[in-house]
């Protein structure tokens, strides 16, 4: 037991050890990829919108990596073209115009393409224009899974999809429903931190559901290294299991006489269950370029994926799903009844809708967090601890095996929406130079 005890003092001073050399800045010069990876990262799938918001033969755009991507479905399929006309560069979806089953026609001019390989079929303008079949608008691969259309941001022929998919969302007969895609003002980074950030149930202590399933620790934090495992298998995503299996269900602040005991409401504290006692979910994942997966939340049998898209530095694009087994028709029944009445309620509701979700409580988090990193560079000011050993994991992952990082490039930042400021001209006006 002793033995036991000891074997742990020495695992946690490893992980101290390692907290530590990050926050003097010896770790972080091996992250140099990782915060420079901003706009997200390049040459990887990623969830672009959900498979109802687009039916067949209309037409949406997304920005996805600071990359604004225009997609219509077309006999079913998705395709997706640069939203930007070869002509002069105006975006398609300003005001999408389909004449026909295959194309889109810009708006100004009339130059009109086949969105399946991007090339200009007619220019509505000049009768048999001399670049019809010559110029073409950069075409962007996707892919359809459960409910969900991928694509691809980067150069060249893509990986197979799969190679990118969060693993259990790879797993067949589920039964998946969409439960929110919402822009969260937050850098893609701090997101997918916070999806797995050991210390940050605290914040979710109050979680009106938490009787229904199960209370949760303060927090929760390494014993030693097997706490975070690198998955970088070849051909396989890439990612961080982390399985934090010491909890802290209770404790205590002294401030003289005064005493105050913390722990989670749907707690028992005379009972609480062992430090060591696991977590359900047991092991969840982040993994490139932006997903959690959690096997088991908020019950055993159920799937909960997370994506923290990257739109460009300062917003994601928070899409949750959720999934069970479906291979039979009760399966299915009962996954889309339970949700039907409490479960999507129970993980995310509207804005300002009470009580709030499991996961309403985690973009809150991030849109303070973004300030200090991203404005006040907390990247370089933060003062780590312990239970942070797998974000320190997760950020060496990601600087060592990111395919690319994404840059700016060719595309730049869109500015702020602003009103017209039209004047307008009438007779009699003193200040106009128009005939009186
Ligand atoms: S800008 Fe699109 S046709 Fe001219
Ligand atoms: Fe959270």
């Amino acid at each position: 037991m002793v033995k036991e005890r000891d074997k742990q003092r020495v695992a946690s001073e490893e992980i101290y050890r390692e907290v530590q050399e990050a926050d003097e800045g010896k770790t972080r010069r091996a992250w140099d990829r990782y915060l420079d990876a901003s706009l997200g990262l390049r040459d990887y799938w990623y969830p672009a919108f959900f498979s109802q918001e687009l039916q067949d033969g209309a037409t949406r755009s997304e920005t996805i990596c600071g990359e604004r991507i225009y997609f219509k479905r077309v006999k079913g399929k998705v395709y997706g073209i640069e939203d930007r006309c070869p002509h002069r560069g105006v975006a398609f979806s300003a005001r999408p115009e389909c004449y026909t089953t295959n194309t889109t026609t810009c708006w100004l001019h009339g130059f009109t393409f086949d969105v399946r390989d991007g090339k200009l079929t007619t220019v509505l303008t000049e009768t048999d224009s001399a670049l019809e079949g010559k110029l073409h608008v950069k075409t962007y691969p996707t892919y359809e899974r459960y409910a969900t259309v991928f694509v691809w941001i980067g150069d060249g022929e893509p990986v197979p999809p799969e190679h990118d998919m969060l693993p259990t969302f790879m797993r067949e007969n589920l039964i998946v429903k969409p439960l929110v895609r919402v822009k969260i003002r937050c850098n893609w980074r701090m997101a997918a931190e916070n999806g797995f950030d050991p210390g940050h149930l605290y914040g979710h202590r109050n979680w009106a559901w938490a009787k229904r399933y199960a209370a949760m620790p303060l927090g929760t934090q390494p014993l030693d290294k097997s706490d975070s495992i690198v998955i970088d298998t070849p051909g396989k995503p890439k990612g961080l299991l982390v399985q934090n299996r010491g909890s802290t269900w209770v404790n205590t602040i002294k401030d003289g006489d005064e005493v105050a005991e913390v722990y989670n409401p749907a707690l028992d504290p005379t009972n609480p269950p062992p430090f060591e006692q696991k977590l359900y979910p047991d092991t969840f994942g982040c993994f490139l370029p932006c997903g959690l997966d959690v096997a088991g939340f908020p019950r055993p049998g159920l799937y909960h994926w997370e994506w923290y898209v990257p739109i460009d530095e300062n917003h994601h694009m928070y899409t949750i799903l959720q999934g069970g087994e479906g291979a039979t028709a009760e399966q299915r029944e009962e996954f889309l009844r339970e949700h039907e009445e409490y479960l999507s309620e129970a993980i995310f509701r509207p804005d300002g809708m009470q009580p709030e979700g499991f996961n309403n409580f985690d973009p809150f988090g991030r849109q303070e967090i973004n300030q200090s990193y991203m404005r006040e560079d907390w990247w370089h000011r933060e003062r780590m601890y312990k239970p942070d050993y797998a974000i320190i994991q997760w950020r060496t992952l990601v600087a060592k095996h990111a395919r690319g990082i994404q840059k700016w490039g060719n595309w730049q930042p869109k500015m702020p929406d602003e009103k017209w400021d039209v004047v307008f001209y009438t007779r009699g006006n003193t200040n106009s130079n128009l005939p009186k």
